[in-house]
């Protein structure tokens, strides 16, 4: 089925995130190394963000490598960096041409030097575009960008700066690695894994959320699509009962 022609243009999600699961299981389908799986997955992502710039959506998060995935053997991390450095700079040149804004969110700073020069390298070629922003995020995990909110504010309340009564959950979030970046209204999760694995905890609070089982490096624009036209199919309710909103 075709599910491009069934996306409501009217209310395309402004902002997606996606974990990227199942490269490994793919390659073992192929009988291939778990690395394999990852090359492919890059073709995924090409064409992912392509769909977003051909639908509208603005932002795209990607869940490319947690902290947690530091415990990986030292081959396959090693093999994963290298890719994303020969990754960016291959299809830096693309993204420019797509109108596409890179942008990062993580603990950049534990990437390998090649890696963080390469991604601040492209992030600054592509600063000049809008069509749309590509979010990586990298040895990121939800629960070290929230302990690292509430460091800040705390240092802040140690200060005298503010109280302890004046916390909100809007300074909490000025402190996230997303301050710039509206909430996710969608996520979506490949490789049949009902999980949400330490990615963006509090901005997903009211985001919907689609599981498929297709693997990652099979995800490609018509499954994104139809994610898109799921989304459409539902209603956000936001704590309000389905009559609250059919009456507004
Ligand atoms: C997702 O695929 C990519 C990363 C986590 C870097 P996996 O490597 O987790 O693949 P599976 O889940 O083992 O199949
Ligand atoms: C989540 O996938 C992280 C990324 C996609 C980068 P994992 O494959 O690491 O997640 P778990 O360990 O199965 O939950
Ligand atoms: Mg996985």
């Amino acid at each position: 089925m075709d599910y491009l022609s069934q996306i409501n243009k009217t209310n395309v999600p402004q902002h997606i995130a996606i974990i990227m699961d199942g490269n490994g299981r793919w390659a073992k389908q192929q009988g291939e190394d778990r690395v394999f799986g990852h090359y492919e997955g890059v073709n995924s992502v090409r064409e992912i963000v392509e769909a977003c710039a051909e639908v509208g959506v603005k932002y795209l998060t990607l869940y490319a490598f947690s902290t947690e995935n530091w415990n990986r053997p030292k081959d396959e991390v090693d093999a994963l960096m290298e890719l994303l450095v020969s990754t960016i700079s291959l299809e830096t040149p693309n993204l420019n041409k797509n109108g596409v804004k890179l942008q990062a969110i993580g603990d950049i700073t534990s990437l390998p030097k090649s890696c963080q020069d390469e991604l601040q390298e492209s992030i600054n070629i592509t600063s000049g575009n809008s069509r749309v922003t590509l979010i990586l995020a990298l040895s990121y995990s939800s629960k070290w960008e929230i302990t690292n909110s509430v460091k800040q504010i705390t240092q802040q309340v140690k200060l005298g700066k503010i109280k302890p009564e004046e916390v909100t959950a809007e300074m909490i979030e000025k402190y996230l690695c997303t301050v710039n970046y509206p909430d996710p209204e969608l996520m979506i999760r490949t490789s049949g894994e009902h999980r949400i694995s330490n990615f963006l905890l509090w901005q997903l609070a009211y985001a919907e959320f689609y599981f498929t089982e297709v693997l990652w490096p099979d995800f490609r624009k018509n499954e994104f699509y139809k994610a898109i036209v799921s989304y459409q199919n539902r209603e956000r309710r936001f704590g309000l009962t389905s009559d609250q909103l059919t009456k507004n």
